[in-house]
């Protein structure tokens, strides 16, 4: 039986269960720039251990942090008690805006699954949700864009994370298509090289 892990960003720990993503180079370009949340209403999509929330939420948001894994959310409460801020995160059970149906937010947050996966290598078990993203790697993505504007307030913004094995010219073209502002930046890795998107709705 797997132990839980600790990862540490920054000094401060993070407890990580069995079949929960372990906070990698995609989650600390987030958590490295995650900008103004002083008094925001922040939405963390797949929120995970929960690190990202928490730190949301330990710079002063108001946050909503979902996850289809529920083994993701129990670890997340987990941490957001032992960093006392539970009262400051709402954790919700569901697949994309499905826990927030009618619900706006400052900022949007998500790591998503991004790994293009044939379908025999689908093993859908929990910790499979992570990254398994369809054989164009755009599963999640796609849906994701097309309710983003639902979602996102005047003069909101989204910030997340996709690789270049899933297309991110697509991604671009998507978010210009809906009036938003990008800018990119970007970081190589072995295999891939990865992008962090930060979006502007326009007021
Ligand atoms: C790459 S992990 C990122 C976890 C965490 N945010 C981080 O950066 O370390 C992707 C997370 O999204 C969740 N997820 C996958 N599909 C989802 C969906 N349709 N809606 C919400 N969460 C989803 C997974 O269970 C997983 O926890």
């Amino acid at each position: 039986m797997d132990k839980p892990k600790a990862v540490f960003y920054r000094g401060a720990a993070f407890r990580v269960d069995p079949e929960v993503y372990e906070p990698a180079e995609d989650t600390f370009l987030l958590a490295d720039n995650l900008g103004e949340c002083l008094g925001k209403r922040v939405l963390e999509l797949g929120t995970g251990c929960g690190l990202i929330a928490i730190l949301a939420a330990k710079s002063g948001a108001q946050v909503v942090a979902t996850d289809v894994n529920q083994a993701a959310l129990k670890c997340a409460r987990t941490n957001a008690s032992a960093h006392g801020v539970t009262d400051c995160i709402d954790f919700r059970l569901g697949s994309l805006f499905e826990p927030v149906t009618e619900e706006r937010f400052d900022l949007v947050i998500f790591n998503p699954p991004y790994l293009p996966t044939e379908s025999k290598e689908a093993l859908g078990s929990p910790i499979d949700l992570a990254w398994e993203a369809g054989p164009k790697g755009r599963a999640v993505i796609d849906p994701f864009l097309g309710r983003l504007p639902n979602h996102l307030t005047n003069g909101g913004r989204a910030l997340f994370v996709q690789s270049s094995l899933s297309n991110v010219d697509k991604t671009l073209q998507k978010l210009r298509e809906h009036g938003f502002n990008v800018n990119i930046a970007r970081k190589k890795l072995s295999f891939e090289e990865l992008f962090l998107l930060r979006v502007y709705r326009p007021s």
